[in-house]
């Protein structure tokens, strides 16, 4: 399996919530690195620009409220096989329909503030992360480069 980046975020109900240090727990457990991690906000400009695949949906406006309401942590995580298995950790978008064990089973309220996302496809790795990391993530620590 190749080794892949994706691009993860622990949405403003999970940081409120206190849950960052767990989330980032499953996620350092589950022997993903992570490459990138900060703490901002996303203006709305930014939010509708992230989540332009939704725009023409019905919930699109609550979406881009939700995401921009509060502080998030935005994440680079690389392992083999990444996208698919960040995805297969978040559980199903709906808290409800989750599996045990899953970061949504754990921490979500509702489909809307469901704690985490993670990119749907290699394509929308590479574009989320180009949209938050300016710079892409080292594959190596620099003295590791060095030598
Ligand atoms: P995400 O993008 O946040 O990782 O979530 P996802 O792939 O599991 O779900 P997606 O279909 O991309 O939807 C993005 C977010 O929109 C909200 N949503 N609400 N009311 C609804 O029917 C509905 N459907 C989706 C969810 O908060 C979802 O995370
Ligand atoms: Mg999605």
């Amino acid at each position: 399996m190749a080794v892949e980046q994706t691009f993860a975020i622990i949405k403003p109900d999970a940081v409120k919530a206190g849950n960052c240090g767990n989330i980032i727990n499953m996620i350092e457990r589950a022997g993903f690195d992570i490459l990138r991690l900060q703490k901002g906000q996303l203006s709305p400009d930014l939010a509708g620009l992230f989540y332009d695949e939704h725009k023409e949906r019905p919930f699109f406006k609550e979406l881009v409220d939700f995401i921009s309401s509060g502080p998030i942590l935005i994440m680079a995580l690389q392992k083999e096989n990444a996208v698919a298995d960040w995805r297969k950790m978040m559980g199903a978008t709906n808290p409800a329909e989750a599996e045990e064990g899953t970061v949504r089973k754990l921490y979500a309220s509702s489909i809307g503030q469901n704690a985490v996302h993670g990119s749907d496809s290699n394509e929308s790795a590479q574009r989320e992360l180009a949209l938050f990391f300016a710079e892409p993530a080292p594959q190596q620590a620099p003295e590791a480069q060095a030598q």
